[in-house]
């Protein structure tokens, strides 16, 4: 019985100690591809959608997905066809699981790439909480492949250079976000 609880014990702190070392790998890979993994709090996460007004199959992509909160919940919220752009593989995994669970998987694509590598033609809002520094590398993608009207929904950062698009801002202690029209 004694040796039955030893090997308990000791499974549970392996998989304790699996659990950090894969949550570790996760925040030093996203944070090696410029911007560490950081969620939208989900109190703020419901007055973001608030500010806008999402039509049934408007497209919502989300560029550094994380667990794809913002996008699940468009999804299950508004009907709207859902993008998570994720370099991190577990967290792509982890929102595919959520997506399963909650189930906004029917209308919504995880796609493990670079937000470089993916195309924005085909986009209505845009959501993205990324460093500054990687915001203002994706400008001239912004510039050359967004449509009109698009909305981009900036959360945390301000994009630099856009300031005339600039239509609503909503002012929080920790992370502002910011709403730009194309
Ligand atoms: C601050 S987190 C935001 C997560 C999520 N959007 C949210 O608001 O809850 C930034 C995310 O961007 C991802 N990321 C960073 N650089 C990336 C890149 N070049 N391509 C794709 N995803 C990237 C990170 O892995 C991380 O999950």
């Amino acid at each position: 019985m004694t040796v039955y609880i030893y090997f308990l014990l000791l499974l549970a702190e392996a998989l304790v100690l699996l659990g950090v070392a894969v949550y570790g790998f996760g925040l030093i890979f996203s944070s090696l591809k410029g911007a560490p993994y950081v969620p939208t709090s989900k109190k703020q996460l419901e007055k973001i959608f608030k500010n806008i007004s999402l039509k049934k199959d408007d497209v919502f992509v989300e560029l550094g997905s994380g667990d794809g909160r913002l996008v699940r919940y468009a999804i299950t919220k508004y009907k709207v066809q859902g993008i998570g752009i994720e370099i991190n593989p577990l967290l792509v995994w982890w929102s595919q699981l959520l997506a399963k669970r909650d189930g906004s998987i029917r209308k919504v694509q995880f796609i493990r790439k670079n937000i470089f590598d993916y195309s924005l033609t085909k986009v209505d809002y845009l959501y993205i909480f990324l460093m500054p520094e990687l915001i203002q590398k994706l400008l001239p993608k912004f510039k050359k492949e967004l449509k009109k009207g698009v909305i981009i929904i900036s959360h945390g950062f301000k994009i630099i250079g856009f300031e005339k698009k600039l239509i609503h801002t909503e002012p929080d202690k920790t992370f502002s976000t910011y709403y730009y029209k194309i």
